[in-house]
């Protein structure tokens, strides 16, 4: 298969969807998965198979969900940035409950629902000013940030909803950011919503908490970690959050449950020296994995062509005309050389879902392995090797 490509574990894919459905059925809650991470339509069809539901944050994605098997009653929209072709998208096809963020996007979405003569579900996405710890750039749940309504729009929404007569209120949404890998910040967050679901509800909690997203994958070390803790997750929200019998609490994964499941697989073209630095030119570059480039985000990069023993450090860069095209720096793999073929690992969430067509490259094909080896599956059904 040309190279690059995205190959993705369908094995390990089961896996880690066993896991963390296992975990989260240990406590009752309801997952949904979320689709900006990987809208591959096999990774949908797998995902709604184990019977999660979506949160999708476009029209197109409520669509793609659709197509990719989801249930529109398992379905969630948020965004700060809902145009009314999305929300009567996401009204006309029933979908389970909308992420309001902002007062306008309320009186917004009452409008849409009272002109097409039905109601509609929604949750407040509440900004609980709780900080993630993670990259500033995927960072949601603080003042710095444009998500959600405050503490104070939601409590005054919430005192005088009678006015939105075409709106049921289902409860509260949170999400703080994403790559969380400390669990006290889960901590925080839970601690956060009793707090506020107290001070909101002065009868009685919410039916409908979600707890977003954001537990973290290990980059670093991926082979050691290939299933995130979805225990130790879980297990944080049950001993915090105060919950009713009669509460639904859900969560929106996406980088936890496909993170480690693909790998971006690239062909070196050209190697050469400049100054100090050794350069490993390979033909993907930002437009099949922009996260180097945007957070500076860390990714494993193996060379699977040679046993050499003698290492080097390169600087692994794509084929692109901009100086922030780089998918690896200072990475020390053995001496590596012209069509040598790189793995980099971790390259299942943000990736495929984030490629682009800079410099009018193509969007990278993708695969489908499965140790079983019950089939490879490619987007153009070419073989997977050769
Ligand atoms: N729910 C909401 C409302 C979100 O905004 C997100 C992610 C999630 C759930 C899923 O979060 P996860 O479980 O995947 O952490 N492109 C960045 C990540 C952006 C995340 C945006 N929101 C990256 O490559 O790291």
């Amino acid at each position: 298969m040309k190279t690059p490509y995205y190959q993705y574990d369908l094995q390990l894919l089961r896996q880690t969807l066993d896991a963390a459905t296992r975990e989260a059925n240990k406590y009752g809650y309801t997952l949904h998965y979320a689709v900006k991470a990987n809208a591959n339509p096999v990774i949908l069809n797998e995902i709604s198979s184990y019977g999660l539901g979506a949160d999708c944050v476009s029209g197109n994605e409520i669509s793609a969900a659709l197509s990719g098997g989801f249930n529109p009653k398992g379905i969630v929209f948020a965004g700060v940035g809902k145009t009314d072709e999305e929300i009567e998208l996401a009204i006309a096809r029933g979908i389970y409950c909308i992420h309001c963020e902002s007062v306008q996007e309320l009186m917004t979405i009452q409008k849409i629902a009272s002109a097409m003569q039905t109601t509609a579900n929604v949750a407040l996405r509440v900004n609980p000013n709780v900080d993630a710890h993670t990259h500033k750039h995927i960072t949601t749940g603080t003042m710095a940030n444009k998500f959600g309504l405050t503490v104070e729009e939601a409590r005054r929404i919430i005192k005088n909803f009678d006015r939105y007569s075409n709106l049921n209120l289902f409860g509260l949404h949170f999400h703080i950011g994403s790559q969380i890998t400390e669990m006290n910040v889960f901590e925080e967050l839970a601690q956060r919503v009793n707090e506020l679901q107290h001070d909101f509800y002065a009868n009685g909690e919410p039916a409908y908490l979600n707890l977003g997203g954001g537990l973290g994958i290990n980059y670093q070390n991926p082979d050691s970690e290939l299933i995130p803790p979805f225990m130790n997750y879980f297990d944080v929200f049950a001993r915090n959050l105060n919950r009713n019998s009669w509460q639904s609490i859900h969560f929106e994964l996406g980088r936890s449950l496909v993170g480690q499941c693909g790998k971006l697989v690239t062909r070196v073209l050209y190697t050469k020296k400049m100054g100090s630095k050794n350069f490993a030119i390979v033909d993907a570059g930002m437009n099949a994995l922009i996260r180097p480039a945007l957070y500076g985000a860390y990714h494993r990069i193996v060379n699977t062509s040679t046993s050499s023993s003698k290492m080097e450090r390169y600087e692994v860069v794509g084929p692109l005309c901009e100086s922030t095209d780089i998918l690896g720096t200072n990475v020390l793999m053995p001496v590596t050389q012209r069509n040598d073929v790189l793995e980099v690992l971790s390259c299942g969430a943000y990736a495929e879902a984030m490629s682009s067509r800079i410099n009018l490259r193509d969007i990278p094909d993708y695969c489908f392995t499965n140790q079983l080896q019950e089939k490879t599956i490619t987007k153009t059904g070419a073989p997977l090797q050769g």
